[in-house]
Order: C-alpha cells, then structure tokens, then sequence
C-alpha cells in the first residue's frame, strides 16, 4: 500500500523525502511524486513507475527547501500514471496533498465542487481532497469562516471543514503556499505516525521512513489530525479538540529494515525465521513450571479457557495461520472454532453469541478489511483480540487485548517470519489455555519441550536451500502447481501456493489432499508439479495413497518428508526432509521448504522478489 512521507525542519527536505520514500517501496506502488514549498510556491515533481525514475527528473536539491511532502501511489482510482501521481494540488496551486486511502463520497463531491466551477485535472479520488480544502480556504464557507474558528488558523480550519465531508478512509500530508512553516497531517482508517527529531518532523505511514532520523514518535489515532511547525506539533481531532499524545520508542531498528548482505529482504526474513521464533518465545515459555507466559493477556486467560466459541479473522497468509489456529485450538482446548476471511466476515452480519471470542490475525496491523470485521465483532459483543506484528499499528490499538509476534519488522511483501510468528503465537496460546481446561501437564510439558526446539530444527531445513533451488530451477517452466496437505498441514499446502503464486507469478493451487479426487485430479500431466506434505503423522499412509494416485497418472511429485522416510523415496521426482515433531508443531518446519521454493522460483525467473507486480506489503484500502 502507498508510502507518505512529509519533512519540517532545518535540513534539506528532498533527500529526506525521497530516502523515506525508498524505505517504504516495500509497500507496493506505482508511482511517486515531491512536493517541496519554496517562496510562496509549491514545486510538484512526479512521475509513474519507480523512486529512481522520480530521481531522475528531479532537480539539484535545493538548500533552502525544509519542508515537503512525498508519496509512492498504489492506485485505487485513476490509472497508475504521472497525471495520477501524488502529490496533488487544487484549482489554486496552493494545497498540496498526498494521501493513502480512498474516498468513498468522492464523486458526489466532484460534482459539488465543480458546480462551484472548480476545475479537475485527474482521474482520481485524492484531488477532491486537495480541491476541497482549496475551496474552503479560498471561498471559507460561503465566507463564514472567520466566524466560526476557534483558534486555528484558516489552513487547519480549512482542512478540518473539507475533512468533514469525506467518507472513507485517509491518511494525509497536507502543505498550503501561503504557511512556509506549517505541515499538516490526518489520519482515519490509514496509518500515520509522526516522527519528532531535534528540531525536525517525519511524518510517515510507517516507522520505517522514520527510524533513521528519531525513535521518539506518536501514533495518531482516527479522525486525529497534526499541525506540525518549526518549534512545536499540536494534535487535535478534526472536531479541533485538543488531544494529547504521549511519545513512543519506536521498536525497530535501521539494522532490521536493511538488507545486511542478502539479496533481498524476503531471503534475509526467511533466514531469520530461527531468531524470529527465538524472540517471539522470548520470556514466554516457562519450562520451569511448564506454562506459557502471555504478558498483557492475564485479564482473558481464564475466560478464554471457558469460552464456548473461538473465530479467527484474517486475509491472506495471516488466514492461513488461522486456519492452523483453528486445528490447534479444536485438538488442545476442544473449543469450536472457525476460520474467516475478514473481508467477508464483515459483510455477512456474523453471528456472534455470549461466549465467543474473536482473534483477529495481521501482520502490519493496518489491513483494512480485518479493521473492518474487528469493528463489525466488537459491535456485536465478542471480546476481540489481536496478534499482530508492528506495535502501535491500529489493530494493536482497536483490539480488547493482544499479543505482539516479537519478530521484528517485516519488509518483504511475501509474508514469512511473521507467519512464523502468527503460527508461533497461536500455538502458545493454545497450549496455555488447553493446559488450563483440556490437556494433561505431561502433554503440556511435551509440546513445551518439543516447541522448544523448533528454532534449532528450522535452521537445519535453512541448509537446504541450495536443494531446494534444484527442485525449482527443475519446475521453473511449469505454469501451474499444486500443493496437497492433510491435516495441520493442510493450511500449509494453501500457504506455500500462495507464497509461489504471489512472487514468483506461477499459478498454484493449495487443497486438502484427498480433495484432489474430487476435480482437480483431471489437471494431473507431468507439466503440472504436484508438491505434497507427507510428513509423518496420523494420515501418512493416506497421504501415500495420494501421492500414488499422482505418480499412477504421470504426475510429477515434489515431496517433503520427514527425515529418515525411506519409504516415500520410490514416489518423490524430488524430495525434502524435514526433521520430526509433532503433528501440531509441524506447520512450523513444513512450511520452510515452500517460501524457499517459492523464492528461488521467483528470483529464478527475474523477478524482483521484495516488490511483486500489483502486490501491497500491508492493504490499507478495500
Ligand atoms: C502474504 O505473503 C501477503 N503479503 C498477504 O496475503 C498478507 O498476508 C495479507 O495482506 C494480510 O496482511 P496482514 O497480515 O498485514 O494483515
Ligand atoms: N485512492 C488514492 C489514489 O488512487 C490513494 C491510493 C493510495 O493509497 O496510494 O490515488
């Protein structure tokens, strides 16, 4: 999703603006653009495609440039072009706007504005924002305006009466010609954090852009907006009502964000999954008394060890951790549970009774759509809580209570150590509450002592990647796969799919095993791989059945087995090893072969595997 960016202090802005932007490419976009106010002018520079396009149609850095505002576009409305591109001016020349976000009332809002004669130049939803504003701070409210402020100047006092009548979600830098030294920021439904340096402000959607200029910042909430000028901020709602806002040490570190000798951040992430899991057990795991410690969680243990129905709600890859979720917790606390897409839980006025809770999953804690059903469950009386990864984001903050995956930033759009983590989590907690109702202590000991050990093993699959790069430069010319599970890892067989379709662009399919009888078993031809998990466990054999009827039909068989699996051998064209655990623990190690088979998939056929074509790192839009 779009990258804002928006510089106020004594440096010079440009390279501030552009550095921030490069830090927030991860996002995803497809266009980017500068605004830099010199002298009563705002100077636009924008450009679609990438950052090092913008670069080279930008001009010397000028000195006397301290304030500006940047963005990388994902489009929403209107073509991904220049014309596009943020930022965007009104009918004036003097606001400037970059925005993430959609506006909702945008066309009702058009036409408003151009029976006021207000003339258009884009295609998009953001320039209404900009000729909003522009017409409040220019025509007032039918001239009313001096009345009705109450100690703002006319640039906020504008910016909160156009904010008035947008529906949707924003996150905003706002510049006006006639304020050199005021930078505005808004926030609803898309995240914005500001940055406060020595003398200097980074307002940003994200800590990334922040990180390498200050650690202090504050998170605004909705309808929050900032009015940033050289010596102070001061945050009020859009209502104009003073808010306070405490400073927060933003958690990552410049280390953490930057490649550090890998190729590229998915392969860095994926290595680090070791460490990842390490700090996300951190402080956790009570091997002493054989019990899960889950800070910040002590007022809903107890409930939840009751509670009489669990929903998890996610998209994406964090939905796949759901659906593991959903087996941990029906075999460990015997809770019925299910797993929902959030996009669709929202829309389907969920049936939520006394006694259930909801786990909403999400990496950045910023997509919308699980925004959306956390908001819809609340609504209707669940107690919600959150697993998410980036501290602070909103989900953290809209969530009853929560647990933090501790894996440290995730910038690769292909979503791995946090998946880790998610997973991680989840078997925590499960064990926890299934030690408090269902399971004995010796079995809660078990999957504490063999939980223990993951890390270790998952750095023993790491070795293999060499291997694994093999088997995908073997397959790199077939257009579709498929990925058959049972069991735990049945939602690892719809993650690894997704790992390979999202970066590598090869269409991939995940199923239950035994699913594949019914359908898609008539696409079996050796120019389709096959990739089963046929670990050891509970239906082995069954999944052997399957993986004959594959190899009965032509099918070519890429397996992961566990290690020491002598019997598998005869039916896999390709095989992995994974070391042994328990069923439940295994999501954790099966699912490493697939994001490093996806991974060399993608970097084998040239594509750029930290920025995937259309792909977001976090969907902040619907
Ligand atoms: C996973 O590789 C993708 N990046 C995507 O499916 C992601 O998991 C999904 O958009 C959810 O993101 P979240 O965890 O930040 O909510
Ligand atoms: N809706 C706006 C547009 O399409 C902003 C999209 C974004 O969040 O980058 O330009």
């Amino acid at each position: 999703m779009c990258g804002i960016v928006a510089y106020l202090g004594k440096k010079t802005a440009q390279p501030i603006l552009l550095e921030g932007l490069k830090r927030l490419e991860y996002r995803g976009y497809d266009s980017a653009g500068v605004a830099l106010l010199r002298d009563g002018v705002i100077h636009v520079t924008k450009k679609g495609g990438r950052i090092k396009v913008l670069e080279g149609i930008l001009e010397e850095p000028n000195k006397s440039d301290t304030i500006g505002i940047g963005h990388t576009r994902w489009a929403t409305h209107g073509k991904p072009n220049t014309t596009n591109a943020h930022p965007h001016l009104d009918y004036t020349g003097k606001i400037a706007v970059v925005h993430n976000g959609i506006v909702e009332n945008f066309d009702t809002l058009k036409i408003w504005l151009r029976d006021k004669g207000v003339t258009f130049s884009t295609d998009t939803d953001t320039e209404v924002i900009a000729n909003l504003i522009g017409y409040f701070y220019t025509e007032g409210d039918d001239g009313k305006w001096k009345k009705q402020t109450d100690g703002q100047n006319k640039f906020e006092w504008s910016v909160q009466r156009a904010l008035h009548e947008l529906q949707g979600t924003y996150g905003l830098a706002i510049l006006c010609a006639d304020y050199p030294d005021i930078l505005i920021g808004a926030k609803k439904g898309s995240p914005l954090i500001l940055g406060v340096g020595e003398n200097e402000y980074i307002l940003a959607s994200d800590a990334a852009a922040i990180v390498e200029h200050t650690k202090q910042a504050i998170y605004l909430s909705d309808n929050e907006m900032v009015t940033i000028s050289s010596e102070q901020f001061s945050t009020k709602t859009v209502d104009n009502v003073e808010v306070t806002k405490d400073l927060q040490e933003i958690e990552i570190s410049l280390a953490e964000i930057e490649l550090d000798g890998f190729e590229c951040m998915m392969l860095k992430e994926i290595f680090e999954q070791p460490k990842a899991l390490t700090m996300c057990m951190g402080g956790r795991l009570d091997k002493q008394n054989d019990k899960i410690k889950l800070g910040g969680m002590d007022k809903y243990l107890h409930d939840m060890a009751g509670m009489k129905r669990l929903i998890l709600t996610a998209c994406g890859t964090a939905f796949h951790a759901g659906l593991i979720g959903e087996f941990l917790f029906e075999k460990l606390l015997r809770v019925p549970t299910e797993v929902e897409y959030a996009s669709e839980f929202r829309y389907r006025n969920p049936i939520i009774d006394e006694g259930t809770f909801v786990i909403a999953i999400s990496q950045s804690g910023e997509t919308l759509d699980t925004i959306a059903a956390i908001g819809e469950a609340k609504e209707k009386g669940a107690t919600v809580i959150g697993l998410v990864n980036v501290v602070g984001s909103t989900i953290a903050r809209e969530t009853d209570g929560g647990i933090y995956l501790h894996v440290g930033p995730e910038i690769g759009v292909a979503s791995t150590k946090a998946f880790m983590g998610q997973v991680a989590v989840l078997t925590m907690l499960a064990i926890e509450l299934g030690r408090r109702k269902q399971i004995s202590s010796d079995e809660a000991k078990m999957y504490i002592s063999e939980f223990a050990k993951i890390p270790d093993k998952i750095s023993s699959i790491l070795q293999q990647s060499e291997h694994i790069k093999e088997i995908a430069s073997a397959n790199i010319t077939k257009e579709n796969w498929l990925f058959l599970g049972r069991g735990f890892n049945y939602p690892v067989a719809l993650e690894g799919a997704l790992k390979l379709k999202e970066i590598s662009y090869i269409h991939a399919e995940g199923l239950p095993a035994a699913e594949m009888k019914h359908g898609p078993i008539a696409l079996l031809s050796d120019e389709m791989p096959v990739v089963f998990i046929a670990t050891a466990g509970p239906q082995y054999e069954k999944i052997m059945g399957n993986i004959s009827e594959v190899r009965a039909r032509g099918g070519k068989t890429i397996v992961v087995a566990t290690e020491g699996d002598d019997k598998v051998k005869p039916y896999a064209d390709h095989l992995i090893t994974v070391p042994d655990a328990p069923e439940a623990l295994q999501p954790m190690l099966t699912v490493v072969p697939l994001q490093l088979l996806a991974y060399h998939a993608a970097v084998l056929r040239g594509h750029d595997v930290d920025k995937p074509r259309n792909l977001a790192k976090s969907v902040t839009v619907e």
